[in-house]
């Protein structure tokens, strides 16, 4: 196996707060990786700079070889990196087809312009074969502000992955999600996921989802990393447990 993502010495600092501090990630190709860490551990900082919404402070992000430090959103993600968001970035007044026939023609056409027409017939074929693969094809009609959190969080991983990411970040993908639908929300994503071959890096604060879907953990603790290893090793990891898990499991009584 080899890294198809490498960040070495990653920091940010937003001024006196010091957001993430020599963050080194590796990735690996085809890798599912679970990151875990309380509420402001620099979790989404991370995913921020690797995939350009935020620049570095200081540190190098290679992605296949490439320097991608620096680069804007939209040109990490023709270099093969794909994003979903804790607060999904939905067109909350459309409906769920519209939302993906957006999606399409923006990987299309680069961006959205009035003369590219965005519904076609073989555009409409592709977006519900998109939205079938998500299991949310029967909400097609369906007006975004209206939908269940679960179908909302599979339609925004389904429109990250249109341009077939080789990696894709999923900024806690089940939360605000029903506990019983968690698990088939996880089932859903992980099954194209791994039929592509792409690597997976997903923020989680579920810890049962994390044993079940990651095979690699990394916990972040005030913006460092704690511990980065096999799933089983670090959940049990002393330190983890107490600074990690011991305040998922107050938050989860206090949520
Ligand atoms: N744009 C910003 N300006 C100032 N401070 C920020 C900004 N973004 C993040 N921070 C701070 O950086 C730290 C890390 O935040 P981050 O959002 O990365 O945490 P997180 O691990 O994703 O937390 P959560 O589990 O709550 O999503 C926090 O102290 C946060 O307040
Ligand atoms: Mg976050």
């Amino acid at each position: 196996m080899s890294a198809i993502l490498e960040a070495n010495s990653l920091s940010k600092s937003f001024g006196a707060v010091t957001a993430a501090a020599d963050i080194n990630v590796g990735v690996q190709e085809g890798e599912v990786v679970g990151v875990i860490g309380a509420n402001g551990a620099g979790k989404t900082t991370f995913i921020n700079m690797v995939t350009g919404y935020l620049k570095p402070t200081a540190g190098t992000i290679r992605f296949r070889g490439r320097d991608i430090t620096g680069l804007k959103p939209r040109q990490v993600v023709r270099t093969g990196i794909c994003r979903s968001f804790q607060v999904s970035q939905l067109f909350r007044d459309l409906s769920v087809l519209e939302n993906m026939l957006i999606a399409l023609g923006m990987l299309r056409e680069g961006r959205l312009s009035w003369l590219a027409p965005l519904h076609t017939a073989e555009r409409e074929r592709e977006a519900r074969a998109v939205l079938a693969r998500y299991t949310v094809e029967s909400h097609a009609a369906t007006q975004v502000a209206t939908l269940p959190q679960g179908v909302r969080k599979l339609l925004d991983i389904a429109m990250a992955t249109v341009s077939e990411p080789a990696l894709l970040l999923l900024d806690e993908p089940t939360s605000g999600v029903a506990v019983e639908e968690k698990f088939p929300l996880m089932d859903t994503v992980m099954g194209p996921l791994q039929a592509s071959g792409a690597a997976c890096l997903f923020v989680e604060h579920d810890m049962e989802i994390v044993e079940r879907y990651a095979g690699r953990v990394i916990a972040f603790y005030d913006g460092r990393i704690l511990a980065d290893g096999p799933t089983a090793r670090v959940l049990a990891d002393p330190e983890v447990r107490k600074y990690v898990i011991g305040s998922e499991i107050h938050r989860a009584r206090v949520v």
